[in-house]
């Protein structure tokens, strides 16, 4: 088979390195990739991940039999649609579905109509309606811009009067421009939050393993907010019986709710979630993979990842659905990033070291933001540059063996 994968992150990086250990697999593309991505596939660096045009045109240039789609960006804009159209195999949601993750405020209602657990809101288009929901609001309140924010668009007020301030900035002010024109208020929750993944094919779903996350930029839970710094899988947090209650409660009635929209959904369903006293409530939904926990999800899994995505694809995941097995083992990455990242950070900086370091089926440097220079040296391109990743008996092992590697560069 000959493959297509979009995108050019740590999360294509451990896409990529899963489906180049299938024997089925002949070719990989990669748009736009990285450096490490060339290593094992070709890149095509100068179309972007949004290009719906230039990749259709590659998908028939290259007679590509699978597409495979890593960020949100291209799903949000349309690119399975449009490949669909022109009778190209993809996996990932089309525009339609992939509205909850692109719009709060319609997955808030779908949950609403479908008694699924979620944080009691409010939608405002008008700032002196939110203002006067926060004064007669009990809890604290959480805002959120309805559209895609670059991961900026939910705050976290400390006071009544900050949670005004930034409905004002919002409504009044055009943060986030377009994407906050609508905003959600909701109740603030409190508990430990969990990343829980499903992949369908319209009909059948399943589990596809759990993480948590990193958030924060520095070590300690410190720092500004960020994409992600280092994940782990599986979570300790969520136990076979909870894993069949968010599948019950969460994960079917969602599904089903799209298709009484007539949305099919055929993908990667991310569900993002905190666990109050214990029960599970939906924060979030992504429409893809996690970058990074796609990288730890990849070291664990043990099934041949083109053999579930083609069925996904083909809608007939039900013949593999009892087939998907995973290492009983656990994986950590971390992520290396720029000096300065999230916010102002140099690029071009060469990075020395990674070559010499001896990987191998359960230790990886999945790239990032990387490139090679004119000389051949490796540079980096973004703020997330290499995610080391490793899988052990334990947590802390894989640990201990990515801190002790991550010496070396
Ligand atoms: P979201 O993009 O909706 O997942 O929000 C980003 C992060 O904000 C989440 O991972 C949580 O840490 C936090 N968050 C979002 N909504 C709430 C809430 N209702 N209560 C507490 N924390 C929240
Ligand atoms: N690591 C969080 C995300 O991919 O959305």
């Amino acid at each position: 088979m000959r493959i297509l994968v979009v995108g050019g992150g740590g999360r294509e990086h451990a896409l990529v390195w899963k489906l180049h250990q299938s024997p089925r697999v002949t070719d990989i593309y990669c748009v736009p990739g990285n450096a490490g991505i060339a290593e094992i596939a070709t890149c095509f660096a100068d179309v972007t991940a949004d290009d719906v045009i230039e990749i259709n045109n590659l998908c028939f240039e290259y007679h590509i039999d699978l597409v495979v789609v890593g960020p949100e960006l291209p799903l949000t804009f349309g690119l399975v649609d449009t490949l669909e159209q022109n009778n190209i195999k993809v996996f990932g949601p089309n525009q339609k579905a992939a509205q909850l993750e692109a719009s709060k405020r319609f997955m808030k209602d779908l949950c609403a109509q479908h008694d699924i657990p979620t944080a009691t809101y409010e939608t405002f288009t008008n700032a002196e309606e939110a203002i006067s929901f926060i004064d007669e609001f009990e809890n604290d309140v959480v805002i959120k811009a309805d559209g895609l924010a670059a991961g900026k668009g939910v705050i976290i007020p400390q006071s009544k009067a900050q949670a005004k301030q930034a409905v004002t900035s919002m409504l009044h002010d055009g943060a986030f421009g377009e994407a906050g024109q609508t905003i959600i208020i909701e109740e603030f929750l409190e508990g430990p939050e969990v990343s829980f993944f499903a992949i369908c094919d319209g009909q059948t779903v399943i589990p596809f393993g759990t993480a948590e996350d990193h958030k924060r930029a520095f070590d300690g839970d410190k720092g500004p907010n960020t994409g992600g710094m280092g994940a782990f899988s599986p979570s300790y947090l969520v136990s076979d019986d909870l894993t069949q209650r968010i599948m019950d409660d969460i994960i079917a009635p969602t599904l089903e709710g799209l298709r009484a929209k007539n949305i099919v959904f055929k993908g990667v369903l991310y569900a993002g979630l905190i666990l109050v006293d214990g029960q599970p409530k939906l924060l979030e939904y992504n429409v893809r993979f996690g970058d990074p926990e796609c990288q730890v999800l990849m070291m664990r899994l043990e099934t041949d990842l083109v053999d579930i995505l083609d069925a996904a694809a083909d809608n007939r995941l039900d013949e593999v659905k009892e087939h998907v097995t995973w290492s009983d083992q656990s994986a950590l990455t971390v992520v290396l990033a720029a000096d300065g990242y999230p916010e102002n950070y140099q690029k071009g900086t060469v990075i020395t070291g990674v070559d010499s370091i001896d990987q191998h089926p359960h230790f990886a440097i999945f790239h990032a933001g990387t490139a090679r220079n004119a000389n051949g040296h490796l540079i980096n391109t973004g703020g997330r540059v290499l995610n080391f990743t490793s899988r052990e008996n334990d947590v802390s092992s894989a640990r201990s063996v990515v801190y002790t590697k991550l010496e070396q560069i």
